[in-house]
């Protein structure tokens, strides 16, 4: 399978055909009930995070290079404080090419760029076993709230700089949310 970095390009947000079909393979990815994740409620109204949103294409020689995966990350606010932390999501890889290492290239790809743009801290929901080789470790229990239900067992948490969830707590608000709180 092609895993090659060079066939992931920076996703451009603003360009409606391709959020179009990135929207379809979300879709298709994740079923058309994904909406209504607590995820999304952090990401509405907001802009993604710039330099870290990526489109990997795929040349199975019958359609040319296609889009098959893609992956987004989306500003935080945490606690009080308002610590800043990044969310990771969503990722999704088409499913006829999932368990062919194009999530693993991606997730590589993306948190190396956050590391150099000097992000310090990720945060996601999804599956622990998934995650864990990337860096990403259970948040224990009850130290972050969302604002909406999600599983404990997949809030997860990524250091990219060691000791930056040392004393980060609270409740995770998008930043113009954050912003509306704090006036
Ligand atoms: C989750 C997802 C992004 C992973 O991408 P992928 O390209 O299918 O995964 P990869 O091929 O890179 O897998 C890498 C490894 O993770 C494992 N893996 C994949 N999904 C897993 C899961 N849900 N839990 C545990 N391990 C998983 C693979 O078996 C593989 O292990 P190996 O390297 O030991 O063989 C993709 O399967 C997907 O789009 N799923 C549907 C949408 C979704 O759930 N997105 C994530 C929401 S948090």
């Amino acid at each position: 399978m092609l895993t090659n970095p060079d066939c992931i390009t920076p996703f451009n947000h603003d360009d409606p055909a391709l959020v179009a079909e990135a929207d379809g393979l979300l879709d298709r990815a994740f079923g058309i009930g994904r909406r209504t994740k607590t995820s999304y409620r952090l990401r509405e109204g907001e802009r993604p995070v710039e330099g870290l949103s990526f489109g990997l294409y795929v040349d199975d020689d019958t359609t040319g290079p296609t889009l098959r995966a893609v992956i987004s990350f989306w500003h935080l606010r945490v606690g009080k404080q308002g610590h800043q932390a990044i969310m990771l999501g969503p990722i999704a890889v088409e499913p006829h090419l999932q368990g062919t290492g194009l999530g693993a290239t991606l997730m590589r790809h993306s948190l190396k760029q956050a590391t150099r743009l000097d992000h310090e801290l990720v945060i996601l929901v999804g599956d622990e076993p998934y995650y864990a080789p990337f860096g990403f470790s259970q948040v224990p229990d009850g130290r972050l709230i969302l604002p909406g239900p999600v599983d404990p067992e997949r809030l997860l948490f990524c250091e990219l700089r060691p000791g930056a969830f040392d004393d980060v707590s609270g409740l995770v608000l998008s930043p113009s949310r954050f912003r509306h709180a704090s006036i």
